[in-house]
């Protein structure tokens, strides 16, 4: 098995195929189910972001090791229009959109590792790991 795949995110197909991709690498590591869900659920959220904010990137995926400890480590690009506002953005229930405003805070309540970088006119960059 390759330690990294990078899966292309164009529309919700490709999220759901990121989903089972994570599902798969945490099932062959033997990451709890509580923590496959977990990843699972923040890779979802960034994945649909990156679909509809950033009009399409991609996801990789690294198994890595953090202090020892077996980790995914997910990293969700795009080269949309960036967020202007990344107070606001990491604040539960705002949104620019149509949604809940819940998917980048709670991603980030479900994983040990999170870093955002967004650049306004370049696009987006999120990085998030869970580890045993
Ligand atoms: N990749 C991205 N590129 C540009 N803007 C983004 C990106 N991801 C998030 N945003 C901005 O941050 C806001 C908050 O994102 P978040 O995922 O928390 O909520 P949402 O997508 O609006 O709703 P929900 O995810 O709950 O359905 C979005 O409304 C959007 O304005
Ligand atoms: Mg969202």
């Amino acid at each position: 098995m390759p330690t990294s795949e990078i899966l292309p995110l164009r529309d919700e197909q490709d999220v759901a195929r990121a989903r089972q991709a994570v599902r798969a690498r945490m099932q062959e590591l033997q990451f709890s189910l509580v923590d496959q869900t977990k990843l699972v659920t923040a890779a979802s959220e960034l994945a649909r972001n990156a679909v509809i904010y950033g009009k399409g990137g991609d996801m990789t995926i690294e198994v890595a090791l953090v202090n020892e400890r077996t980790a995914i480590r997910l990293t969700f690009e795009d080269h949309g229009p960036g967020i202007a506002d990344m107070e606001a953005a990491m604040t539960d229930g705002w949104t620019s959109g149509n949604g809940l405003g819940m998917g980048l805070p709670g991603a980030k309540r479900l994983v040990n590792e999170f870093h955002i970088e967004s650049t306004p006119g370049k696009g987006t960059r999120v990085q998030i790991a869970r580890w045993k």
